[in-house]
């Protein structure tokens, strides 16, 4: 169980942004142009495979998160602004692109941080685009959207890019897309959504018919374990479809993958790669995991009416934070170019194992910004 301390400490979170700020200017400084996913040995550059091409939203998003920090007309924020829009400009032709399930990823990281500064509707317009092409991964038999790997596969990650659909569906008032949402959501929950709040990695489903077939992964342990950042995007996905549905569905099943998060993860409040692996590969964390549940957590916590529940989650998501920063931050390591060590990026690839991922980085301190607000 998570040890339970319902106390702040805004200056250790105050000092991580600070270093996660100079980390961030000095990846973009030595490797200008360069939208990294995964560290080798703590360092950004290297002809690393890809696997697949998700993560260049993050490094913008990073770029607008220190913006917004930034004292109004400063320097400091004229900085970030320039890089900001340098990094997001590139992802927009990206909106177009159906070879990835990955559009919110990429979008709601960094285009949708510059449209609320700018509300500018050529931005607007480009979020709409993004929705309305994920949404042409929608497979009527089955009813979901499906994954990069295939017309028969569903992935748990694509939780946290249904939310461009529910988006394009809002600002269009197109009740097809919503509907395409929904039911994206809806079968994600039935399928992937075990009733004890764990999660598969992948479902497969027959091609004519659309039956549901089985479980299984390409992350995770097995097709039945519980992937441990499968279980992240899980509960912060369904936080964010709850939010533009208001289906009540979604806020429970978000519940359910916060409290198996809170009830199978160690004290220290970062889970294993996988919850299921063997008791000597369980030493492997995976801190991307732990800061995706800490920011699903806040996102949670404001949704809850009952405010003994939404106390109870935000304070995990401080204790995850405080460990994290106490003990995975690379700030007593120079050579190291990352924010925060030991993630896991695809252990069965060998890629990113034991690293800074881009997104560990983003969602980090996206949660880290939000509790010193
Ligand atoms: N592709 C999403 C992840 O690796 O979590």
């Amino acid at each position: 169980m998570i040890r339970f301390e319902p106390h702040t400490d805004r200056r250790l979170f105050e000092e991580t942004l600070l270093f996660a700020a100079a980390q961030t200017r000095r990846l973009i400084e030595t490797h200008p142009g360069l939208y990294p996913m995964y560290t080798e040995q703590g360092r950004w550059s290297h002809e690393g495979p890809a696997w697949t091409h998700w993560c260049d939203g993050f490094l913008p998003g990073l770029l607008w998160i220190f913006e917004r920090r930034a004292a109004p007309g400063s320097e400091e924020a004229s900085f970030w602004l320039n890089k900001a829009i340098e990094y997001t400009k590139p992802l927009e032709p990206r909106r177009f692109d159906r070879e990835v399930h990955d559009l919110g990823f990429l979008f709601l990281s960094a285009c949708y941080r510059w449209y609320l500064k700018t509300r500018s509707p050529e931005l607007n317009q480009i979020l709409i685009e993004a929705g309305q092409t994920m949404a042409l991964r929608f497979r009527e038999p089955g009813g979901y959207l499906r994954s990069f790997v295939g017309e028969n596969s569903l992935f748990i990650d694509i939780m946290m890019n249904v939310g461009m659909v529910f988006y394009a569906a809002r600002e269009t008032g197109d009740r097809g897309l919503r509907e395409i949402a929904l039911r994206h959501c809806l079968t994600t929950r039935k399928y992937l959504v075990r009733g004890d709040g764990s999660t598969a990695h992948e479902g497969l489903f027959d091609l004519a018919s659309g039956e549901f077939l089985r479980q299984t992964t390409h992350q995770g342990y097995r097709g039945d374990s519980c992937w441990s950042r499968g279980l992240a995007w899980a509960l912060y996905g369904f936080s964010i479809s709850y939010e533009y549905s208001r289906d009540p569905r979604f806020l429970v099943t978000a519940e359910s993958c916060a409290d198996y998060y809170i009830a199978n993860t160690p004290a220290d409040g970062v889970p294993p790669w996988d919850y299921n692996a063997p008791p000597e590969s369980r030493k492997l964390v995976d801190t991307s995991a732990a800061a995706i549940a800490a920011s699903g957590m806040l996102r949670l916590s404001r949704l809850l009416s009952d405010p003994i529940k939404g106390h109870f989650y935000w304070s995990t998501a401080m204790h995850i934070l405080r460990s994290l920063c106490e003990n995975h931050v690379a700030r007593n390591d120079p050579d190291w170019e990352g924010i925060l060590k030991g993630g896991v990026y695809h252990l069965h690839k060998n890629l990113g194992v034991s690293e800074s991922v881009m997104w560990g980085e983003y969602f980090f301190v996206e949660a880290l910004e939000h509790v010193v607000r």
